[in-house]
């Protein structure tokens, strides 16, 4: 059944686990985290990106959602989008059968630019009035997804912010951070800590000066009654760089954020982790595997099913790791 992510994350709170947000932006995806959710019997929330929703479009979108929705009626399932950028993306993705938006206000509407604290409470509070009048839940964002190494805001997949930011910018103020929940009203909040998108996180395993951990705990002591949402979340697993790379890829060594730090956050009223370059991960390699063994293979399915099932692992694991296994 559809249901919202205030629904959804009250029951994490309430029973101390955290629910994996899974992008998708197509058909195979879907099923993936669907199978998982079903083998878990976990709540799960799909969450599609504006890319993806011009990807797939949103007919299409909205039509395998339903198809999901029907196909695992016993399934709790949110339907979220993921870094809305102004009150449109918001309004459009309700009309087709959202049960949750972010409202990403911690950047311009062009995506990149870093907007400042009245900006983002303003544009943060229209979405809020119009979502809960319809029903609908609202994540919102304080604070820039970047790197604490280079201080580069999300730059690998070309849609974050791309100029120089300080350690003001790329770690939430937990005191502005309770300000910005009391004036907007938001169900949830995605915080920064160091975690950006993609799969380049890291140049090492990650300790508290690159992975403000810290900064979570200090944001659950002056909010303990709000859900946190950690972006920037895939662990970017060792093993899935190596058979990329066994089988004619290309990805530099790099860390991502380890299942342990977000189990560390999920002690700290973390309730929605956002994982996204993991499934990549998995379904590339899947495909590259299979295509280097047999490539006689034409029909998609034969590479797509192999795809499918690595995706499903990783999900799985997740939501295992999360705690929200057994709690569909
Ligand atoms: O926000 C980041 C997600 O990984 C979605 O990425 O905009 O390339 O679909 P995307
Ligand atoms: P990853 O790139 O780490 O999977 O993060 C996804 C995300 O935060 C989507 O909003
Ligand atoms: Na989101
Ligand atoms: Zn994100």
């Amino acid at each position: 059944a559809r249901i919202t992510l205030r629904q959804l994350l009250d029951h994490a709170a309430e029973h101390g686990y955290a629910v994996p947000a899974f992008n998708i932006s197509n058909m195979e995806q879907g099923l993936s985290v669907m199978a998982a959710a079903k083998a878990a019997n976990a709540p799960v929330i799909l969450q599609a990106s504006r890319g993806a929703r011009a990807y797939a479009g949103d007919r299409v979108l909205a039509r395998l959602i339903d198809g999901l929705t029907e196909t695992y009626p016993e399934i709790p399932i949110c339907m979220h989008l993921d870094h809305g950028n102004n009150l449109a993306t918001c309004v459009t993705a309700i009309q087709n059968g959202f049960t949750s938006v972010m409202m990403d206000g911690s950047l311009r509407a062009d995506g990149k630019t870093p907007a400042d604290y009245a900006y983002n409470v303003e544009i943060t509070r229209q979405v809020v009035a119009m979502a809960h009048a319809a029903g609908v839940s609202v994540e919102g964002e304080l604070g820039v997804l970047g790197s604490l190494e280079t201080g580069m805001g999300d730059q690998e997949d070309g849609h974050g912010a791309t100029e120089q930011l300080d350690e003001h910018q790329l770690l939430t103020n937990p005191e502005e951070a309770k300000k910005f929940v009391d004036d907007t009203g938001v169900d949830a909040l995605a915080v920064a800590m160091g975690t950006s998108h993609g799969a380049y996180k890291f140049t090492r395993k990650p300790d508290g000066d690159i992975l403000a951990m810290h900064v979570i705990e200090e944001i659950h002591r002056k909010l303990p009654n709000t859900h946190l949402v950690m972006h920037g979340s895939s662990s970017v697993p060792e093993d899935l760089q190596a058979i990329i790379n066994d089988f004619g890829g290309d990805i530099r060594p790099t860390w991502g954020v380890p299942v342990e730090e977000i189990q560390r956050g999920i002690k700290s009223g973390v309730r929605k982790v956002n994982i996204d370059t993991d499934n990549r991960l998995a379904m590339t390699a899947a495909i590259r595997k299979t295509l280097a063994e047999d490539p006689s293979e034409f029909d998609p399915r034969k590479y797509l099913k192999p795809a499918m099932t690595m995706m499903t692992k990783v999900c799985k694991d997740r939501f295992e790791a999360f705690g929200a296994a057994g709690h569909a």
